[in-house]
C-alpha cells in the first residue's frame, strides 16, 4: 500500500517515519512546502491513502481554524484521479463535523486518526499507543483503512497491549477534544492542589494515589468515556 503524508511538521513527520518501518522505503510519499518535500502529482495519483497532519491553530476565540486543511484537501481531491479514489485521513485536531463536511467537498470518506501523544513521545505512541480512536463513515472502511495502512494495530488489539476504537468521525473528533479539555483542568486542578499543598508543605502528587500517580489520571477518563 502506497500512503502520501500531507504537512510533514511533528505530527506527520513521526507519522511518515513509522509508516515506512511497517510499509518499507519508497511506500510513504511526504508532502510538505515548508520542508521542500514537494511530491509529483503523478506519483501521488498511485497512493492508496492520503493522510493530512496539518496544522490547526486556534485563533483568540479558542476556536481551531481548520481553513489550511480544508484548502488543501480541496486541492487535492481536484488533482488525484477521480476513478482510482484514495481515502482521505486527516490526524488533525479538528472541531466536531469537520471530517463530514471535509468528505463532502472532496467526494470520498474521510476518515479521522487523532493522535493523542504529546510531542516528545509520538513515534512511541504512534508505533504502540496505549489507547487509539479511528473515525470513519462506517466500521467496515475503518477496518480496510487499519488492515491496509495500519496492520501493526491488528496486533495490538489482539494482544490486548493497546485499546483501538472505532467510531463514527463526530465521535472521534470530540473525543481528541475531550482529551485536550481534559488535559487542560488536570493543569488547573494540579497548579491549585500545589498552592494547597505549598500551604501545608505536602508534595501533592505523592498525597493523591498510593503509587504516586498523577491525581486525575487522564488516559483512565478519556478510555472510561469512549468504552462507555
Ligand atoms: N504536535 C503534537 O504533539 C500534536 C499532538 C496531537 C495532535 N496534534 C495536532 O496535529 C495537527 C498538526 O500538528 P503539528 O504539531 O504536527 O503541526 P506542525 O506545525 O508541526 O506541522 C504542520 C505542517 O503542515 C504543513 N502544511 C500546512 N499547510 C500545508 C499544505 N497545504 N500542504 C502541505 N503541508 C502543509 C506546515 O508547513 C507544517 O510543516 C494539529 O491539528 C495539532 O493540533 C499535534
Amino acid at each position: 500500500m502506497k500512503v502520501m503524508v500531507v504537512g510533514c511538521g511533528d505530527v506527520g513527520g513521526a507519522t511518515a517515519d513509522v509508516l515506512e518501518d511497517y510499509h518499507g522505503d519508497g511506500q510513504v510519499l511526504r508532502h510538505d512546502p515548508a520542508v521542500e518535500q514537494r511530491v509529483r502529482r503523478g506519483i501521488a495519483s498511485e497512493c492508496d491513502v492520503v493522510i493530512f497532519c496539518i496544522d490547526t491553530p486556534s485563533g483568540p476565540d479558542g476556536m481551531l481554524s481548520i481553513k489550511a486543511l480544508r484548502d488543501a484537501v480541496i486541492e487535492w481531491a481536484e488533482k488525484l484521479a477521480v476513478d482510482r479514489v484514495p481515502a482521505f485521513v486527516v490526524r488533525s485536531t479538528v472541531p466536531v463535523g469537520t471530517c463530514v463536511e471535509l468528505s463532502r467537498l472532496a467526494e470520498r470518506p474521510v476518515l479521522h486518526w487523532p493522535e493523542f501523544g504529546e510531542h516528545n513521545v509520538l513515534r512511541e505512541w504512534i508505533h504502540a499507543p496505549p489507547f487509539a480512536v479511528v473515525g470513519g463513515p462506517s466500521e467496515e472502511v475503518i477496518d480496510q483503512f487499519i488492515m491496509g495502512c495500519l496492520p501493526w494495530y491488528v496486533g495490538l488489539a489482539q494482544e490486548n497491549a493497546s485499546k483501538i476504537f472505532k467510531r463514527p468521525t463526530n465521535v472521534s473528533e470530540l473525543t481528541k477534544l475531550a482529551t485536550n479539555v481534559l488535559y487542560a483542568g488536570t493543569v488547573v486542578m494540579a497548579n491549585e492542589l500545589a498552592r494547597l499543598g505549598a500551604v501545608d508543605g505536602v508534595e501533592w502528587e505523592q498525597s493523591i494515589t498510593p503509587g504516586g500517580e498523577q491525581a486525575w489520571n487522564v488516559r483512565s477518563v478519556i478510555i472510561m468515556i469512549i468504552s462507555y
